[in-house]
């Protein structure tokens, strides 16, 4: 780890990517599973369809889609990254953290890595995070990834959740430099005597898993709806105004505003909180409904494919989500868009790549058996 301090050093997103199951699950499909409809899913949430991950989809194989998109955007070698978040509450394990899956399946030696748990605010915790270690000088290129199966954890049987919830990820690359713009400021905030608003009671050390845990469906998702989308209403305007009053800029410079997708009406809320209209709020609510830690990098990546964002535009991300938690990050876009497209070379040269990475940690899995092995068996012969 080396410290390069200047005050001068920012933190730009110069790369994104985003990945979603190919499996949709409609509203259609929920009315077979549970007492509700279309039009009340609609009405109430804005929500259309979801994506939901199939057999041998986790949380760590659409974070590694998405962030070798967003690498690949970058024109950066993951041998180059020094920082790996992972933001997520469906990591695939309690331990090890998926963005040492995520280090190992990129190959990227030098990485320190680690997942988040912010709830649906993750995304922007980790941003912020890696924003201000790249700002320090501590590192020069960071993976912000945010990346969730909450279908995994939904409770298929309860209509006030199950409706709300979808699977996928989203990933940006930031680096060091010395342009103006980048990620200007960032607020996180947290309110734990919220926590029971939006938990997952077991199979942590407070409820660990028994046969009793699971079946009383403790192992899904618990949410006091109301109260959580009266908190959203107030938060998102308030925290996105204070990032913005942190960035020395006003809501009516903002081109476009990311803010988590969790309901369309919580949204509308928002932009009359902030008094825009609720066109410069982006939403994609209706086809991926919300998923948490990777909505606002999902929408981050499909803003940008509409052609909503432009070089040196101010965007506002802002989001909340359990614990309770929230943030905002103001950025300037400070690199040309559309992005250039890679070329063919390059993409041989990237899969080739990844697949010698497979082959050295397949490797190192084998020398770590035959040195188990080997040792044990010295051990055996020569005595303790
Ligand atoms: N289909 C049909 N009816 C449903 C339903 C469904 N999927 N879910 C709940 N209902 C019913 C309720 O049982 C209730 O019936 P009742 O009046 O007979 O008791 C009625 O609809 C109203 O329920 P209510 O909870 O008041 O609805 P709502 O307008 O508050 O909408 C949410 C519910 C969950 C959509 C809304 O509260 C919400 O979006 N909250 C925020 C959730 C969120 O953002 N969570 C993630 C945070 S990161």
């Amino acid at each position: 780890m080396s410290h390069r301090r200047n005050s001068l050093r920012r933190a730009h997103i110069t790369g994104w990517g985003m990945a979603v199951p190919e499996r949709v699950l409609t509203n259609g499909d929920l009315a077979t599973m549970v007492d509700t409809t279309d039009d009340w899913i609609r009405q109430r949430t804005g929500i259309g369809e979801r994506r939901i991950v199939g057999e041998g989809e986790t949380t760590f194989t659409l974070a590694l889609q998405a962030a070798r998109s967003a690498l690949e955007v970058a024109y950066l070698d993951p041998a180059s990254l020094d920082l790996i978040i992972v933001a997520s509450v469906t990591p695939d394990y309690a331990f090890p953290a998926t963005a040492c899956l995520l280090q190992d399946a990129l190959g990227a030696p030098k990485a320190a890595a680690f997942d988040l748990s912010a709830g649906c605010s993750g995304f922007i915790y980790a941003l912020s995070i890696a924003a201000n270690l790249l700002g320090a000088g501590t590192y020069d290129n960071a993976l912000v990834v945010g990346a969730e199966t909450l279908s995994r954890i939904t409770d298929w049987t309860d209509r006030s959740t199950c409706v709300l919830f979808g699977d996928g990820a989203g990933a940006v690359v930031l680096q060091a430099g010395q342009a103006p713009g980048g990620v200007l400021a960032s607020v996180l905030g947290s309110d734990g005597s919220g926590g029971e608003l939006l938990i997952l009671p077991a199979g942590g050390s407070a409820q660990p898993a028994t046969v009793q845990t699971v079946t009383s469906r403790q192992h899904f998702i618990r949410m006091e709806g109301q109260q959580v989308f009266r908190f959203a209403s107030r938060i998102m305007p308030e925290a996105a105004r204070q990032v913005l009053q942190r960035a020395g800029r006003t809501v009516d410079e903002v081109a476009l505003f990311i803010p988590h997708q969790a309901n369309d009406r919580i949204l509308q809320a928002a932009a009359r909180g902030l008094g825009v209209p609720e066109e410069r709020l982006f939403s994609n609510l209706a086809r991926y409904g919300n998923t948490s830690a990777a909505s606002i990098p999902i929408a981050l990546c499909e803003a940008i494919e509409q052609g909503l964002i432009k070089r040196d535009d101010l965007i506002c991300c802002v989001g909340f989500g359990a614990g309770l938690t929230w943030g905002a990050a103001a950025i300037q876009w400070s690199v040309p868009l559309p992005a250039a497209v890679p070329r063919r070379r390059m993409r041989v040269w990237r899969w080739l790549r990844y697949r010698l990475t497979q082959l050295r940690s397949r490797w190192r899995r084998l020398w770590r058996r035959l040195d188990a092995w080997l040792s044990g068996f010295l051990h055996r012969r020569n005595g303790p």
